[in-house]
């Protein structure tokens, strides 16, 4: 009796902290590598939200499977059967009935219209494998390749009407070495991206970021497993943006 008092009372402490997760939108077009990393992340109870929609623009992509095996729902967009406006008026019906609350657009190929942009205004964030402003567009690795930087990396950033413009969030330096291949940065990039971007997206769930202008200020992270290391009894569990992992 005594023991099921006490259940019923963790449970009601626990409860509100996951019913408030944040819905997020997935949108790729190929491997979905990014995809992927961010489920896991989810997953692991990295970040306090839920994957409700991989919206792909193209019907061969890896990522689609992924969806799949994940049991995530994906809307494939008819992008050539449909004009713009049309299709994207699908995504938006799709967004508002999962309830969207963030967009992260992971190796998603098309360029969102003006007014898609302004509707989910501050709520699209993009991955882009350079350290922007520097190497905008589709071919960024190559780019900093063929320029000869000592340096590239990877940018997390709001999207805004202009290709790879908008606000950024967090970037990482990823070292360029001499006789470098594209498929050898591109790989070390990758893993820099498969980390920096679930950082980003809890930050933004957890509500850390505030937009003003063009700088993006963070508030810092409260990370109880740092000051508190050390206390027993805790297994691992997210509440509300912060993670206990002390043992
Ligand atoms: C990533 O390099 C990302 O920076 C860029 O597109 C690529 C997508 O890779 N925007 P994946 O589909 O997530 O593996």
């Amino acid at each position: 009796m005594k023991k099921s008092i006490v259940s019923t009372f963790i449970i009601m402490l626990i409860l509100p902290f996951y019913s408030l997760a944040m819905n997020i939108a997935i949108f790729c077009s190929g491997n979905g590598s990014n995809f992927q990393a961010l489920v896991n992340s989810v997953k692991k109870g990295e970040i306090n939200a839920h994957i409700a929609l991989m919206v792909c623009d193209n019907p061969d992509a890896y990522a689609l499977k992924r969806a799949e095996n994940e049991e995530i729902k994906s809307l494939l967009v008819q992008t050539k059967a449909k004009s713009k406006d049309e299709y994207e008026e699908e995504i938006i019906k799709n967004l508002g009935q999962e309830k969207i609350g963030l967009i992260c657009l992971a190796g998603y190929m098309r360029l969102l219209s003006p007014q898609f942009v302004q509707k989910y205004r501050n709520k699209i964030l993009n991955i882009h494998p350079a350290l922007l402003p520097a190497f905008k567009g589709r071919y960024a690795i190559k780019d900093a390749l063929d320029y000869g930087v000592k340096v590239s990396g990877v940018t997390v950033h709001f999207v805004d009407e202009k290709i790879d413009n908008g606000p950024i969030v967090l970037q990482e330096e990823v070292q360029v070495y001499d006789n470098d291949s594209e498929e050898a940065l591109a790989a070390r990039i990758h893993q820099i991206e498969h980390q920096l971007y679930p950082r980003a997206i809890k930050l933004f769930v957890d509500g850390k970021l505030k937009v003003e202008g063009r700088k993006v200020k963070i508030e810092p992270e409260f990370n109880p497993v740092q000051q508190f290391n050390g206390i027993a009894g805790y297994s691992s569990f997210p509440c509300k943006g912060y993670f206990f992992s002390v043992s």
